[in-house]
């Protein structure tokens, strides 16, 4: 995110499609399509195009271009997913164990980076609030920690030190819980592609990009708010909380417009991303220029 925003015009390149998460997970009854369901946006979504080729994924390479390029051999099977810390049910899941029991949802959200990009995005996933049920935390966990594979050998963006691997990141336990937090295993009803977050990635629509995690391998349970990479890297610039704020400006650019991918005009950024109605009572009372 130091580098500077690039043109929407991404080559097409060869797209990595994830294969890891069988078809018949995929396939499990969903919303039925053309109903209005009680999350999507109404906005057009982006093209798969443009979802699968302009992305930010360091690990592998800081263009935009280079996660479709370059994570063509990462390899998403087998999988296992550790879930750790303060939990009654500790575990160590292979994907498919730990996807089954949920049933996949369509949820079409809006993603705003806080480079001041954003896209419309058709996932595929199910609510973290229904996996954070499923393992039962202890009274004592009141934040919800996440990182990233770490393999140097197939992500070659490990090979340098752009950010402190692997790629942590964290939430609040009531953050983690709210129906709009989404553990995110396909998009337009396909598994995930590589360079999206393969197998499995988290997407919180009203915060800043980087809080969604990609090709998640460790889900932890703590007492103590958690070291987060980009707050580890530039603490100045980017806080624990992140939420999407045009009137917190990050020190080296505004935050009052964003373009959407695609568009040629700015928009104006919304408090929230859009979601303040369903998340503002998360913060009631806090000074979110202050923990931004
Ligand atoms: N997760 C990991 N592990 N590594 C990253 O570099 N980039 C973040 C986030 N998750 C990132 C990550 C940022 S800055 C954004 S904006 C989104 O992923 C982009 O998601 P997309 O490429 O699917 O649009």
């Amino acid at each position: 995110m130091v580098q500077t925003i690039e043109a929407a015009s991404a080559a097409v390149v060869g797209l990595a499609v994830g294969a890891a998460v069988p078809e018949r997970l995929l396939g499990q009854e969903r919303w039925p399509r053309g109903k209005k369901r009680p999350f999507d946006s109404d906005e057009e979504p982006n093209s798969y195009k443009d979802i699968t080729t302009y992305n930010n994924f360091y690990e592998f390479g800081t263009d935009k271009s280079d996660p479709a390029k370059n994570s063509g051999n990462f390899k998403l099977s087998p999988w296992t997913v550790n879930v750790e810390g303060l939990v009654k049910k500790p575990a160590a899941y292979h994907l498919e164990d730990f996807i089954k029991p949920h049933k996949l949802e369509d949820r079409i959200y809006r993603l705003r980076c806080v480079e001041g990009w954003s896209m419309v995005i058709p996932w595929l996933g199910f609510p973290l609030a229904g996996l954070i049920k499923r393992v039962e935390p202890t009274s004592k966990a009141k934040y919800v920690t996440f990182e990233t594979v770490y393999r140097p050998e197939e992500m070659i963006g490990q090979r340098r030190p752009y950010l402190n691997w692997p790629y942590v990141e964290g939430l609040r336990l009531d953050e983690a819980m709210h129906p709009l937090t989404l553990l995110a295993a396909g998009l337009y009803g396909k598994g995930l592609p590589n360079q999206n977050g393969a197998p499995l990635r988290l997407v919180v629509p009203w915060k800043y990009g980087f809080k969604s995690i990609k090709s998640i391998v460790k889900i932890g349970f703590v007492e103590k708010e958690p070291p987060t990479t980009w707050n580890i890297s530039a603490p100045d610039e980017y806080g624990f909380y992140s939420n999407v704020n045009p009137e917190a400006d990050h020190p080296r650019w505004s935050q009052k417009s964003e373009r959407r991918i695609g568009e040629f005009l700015k928009r104006k950024t919304v408090m929230f991303n859009g979601y303040a109605e369903q998340v503002g009572y998360l913060y009631a009372g806090m000074d979110l220029k202050k923990h931004f």
